[in-house]
């Protein structure tokens, strides 16, 4: 098995070969800002790790690897635009750098060029592989939907978030992991075992990026801190704390734009810590780590690699960027 800095290596190597046309500048260097600038990237690692443990090499699903890294970072492009977010990995956000119509279309061209690598496979696979892709890139567009839709409703259940972070994150990653499977000719159940190991990690991840975008550190996160809070995304902290405080103090804060942003973001920060809530969506995370494990434990692959996923999912669930 490889290490998962060996598997990063593999893909940041694979990604400097991308070749771009020279023009329109406009268009192609904004994709190469934002595919070349950093990210943890790992979807791709998962699809790599999937293939691997299955018996392909790195070869046999490196252009869906690729592809689905680009789907992701075509999705972050248009994702900043609607959070109104103006740094992500450190640097400022694409239509900040330039602007929302160039971050609309450079978005489509990563789509399109994602498809590409994606598709790039033997006419035996060509099938399972676009259905799977497609299937997925729907389903992050319904979950962005549900996401916005909640910034403006103020009785999401839980249930309602996590069915919305299953779509627009979790299920990229279920793919990632199904798409190695696949291409390394794996049979339909082990295929669903890596789908589901994804999925429920997914969980884990995002619960783990609302966290950090309301306590992490920003220069490690590379986003700013409070963003979710002052677009009223219902996060589970925040559906939580709409739920448990008693005091009325939170319900003041939502939807009102007259707040001065900072103070915004103390006065919630300071009722989410009223409430213990930081220390409880980790067990949570905890938990959905667990599940996901818990998904890979009967699936025959050697040992050292069923290590691999088990620490990559311990780690997600503590990840500081
Ligand atoms: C950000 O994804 C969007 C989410 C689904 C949370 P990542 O946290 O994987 O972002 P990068 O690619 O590492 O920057
Ligand atoms: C992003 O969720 C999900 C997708 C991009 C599809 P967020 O909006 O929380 O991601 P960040 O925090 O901006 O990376
Ligand atoms: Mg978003
Ligand atoms: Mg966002
Ligand atoms: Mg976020």
């Amino acid at each position: 098995m490889f290490t998962q800095e060996e598997l990063l290596n593999c893909i940041n190597g694979a990604i400097d070969t991308i070749a771009y046309p020279q023009s329109p500048f406009g268009l192609y260097e904004p994709i190469k800002y934002t595919l070349h600038g950093g990210g943890k990237r790992i979807r791709p690692v998962l699809t790599l790790a999937a293939c691997t443990a299955l018996g392909g090499n790195l070869d046999t699903s490196l252009n869906q690897a690729l592809g689905i890294e680009m789907f992701h970072n075509f999705t972050l492009l248009h994702d900043d635009v609607m959070d109104n977010a103006d740094v992500r990995r450190g640097r400022p956000t694409v239509h900040k750098k330039w602007n929302e119509s160039t971050a609309i279309l450079s978005g489509d061209t990563m789509l399109t060029m994602a498809t590409q690598l994606v598709c790039k496979c033997s006419d035996l696979k060509l099938c399972h592989v676009i259905k799977l892709f497609n299937q997925t890139a729907i389903e992050v567009y319904e979950g962005q939907q549900y996401d916005m839709d909640f910034e403006s409703r103020n009785d999401v259940a839980i249930e309602e978030y996590i069915e919305m972070i299953r779509l627009k994150t979790s299920v990229l990653l279920g793919c990632a992991c199904k798409m190695g499977a696949l291409m390394a000719g794996a049979n339909d159940e082990i295929c669903q075992s890596f789908y589901n190991y994804g999925v429920k990690l997914g969980l884990a991840f995002q619960l783990q990026d609302d966290y950090l975008d309301t306590y992490g550190d920003p220069k490690v996160f590379g986003k700013n801190i409070g963003g979710d809070i002052l677009n009223d995304k219902k996060t589970w902290l925040l559906i939580s704390a709409l739920k448990e405080d008693e005091t009325g103090e939170l319900a003041k804060f939502i939807g009102n734009k007259n707040v001065e942003p900072q103070e915004k973001i103390h006065s919630v920060r300071a009722i989410y810590d009223k409430l213990n809530l930081a220390q409880r969506c980790h067990d949570l995370i905890d938990q959905y780590a667990q599940l996901a494990i818990a998904e890979l434990e009967n699936v025959d692959i050697p040992d050292e690699s069923k290590d691999f996923f088990v620490n990559l999912a311990l780690k997600s669930c503590r990840r500081e960027n």
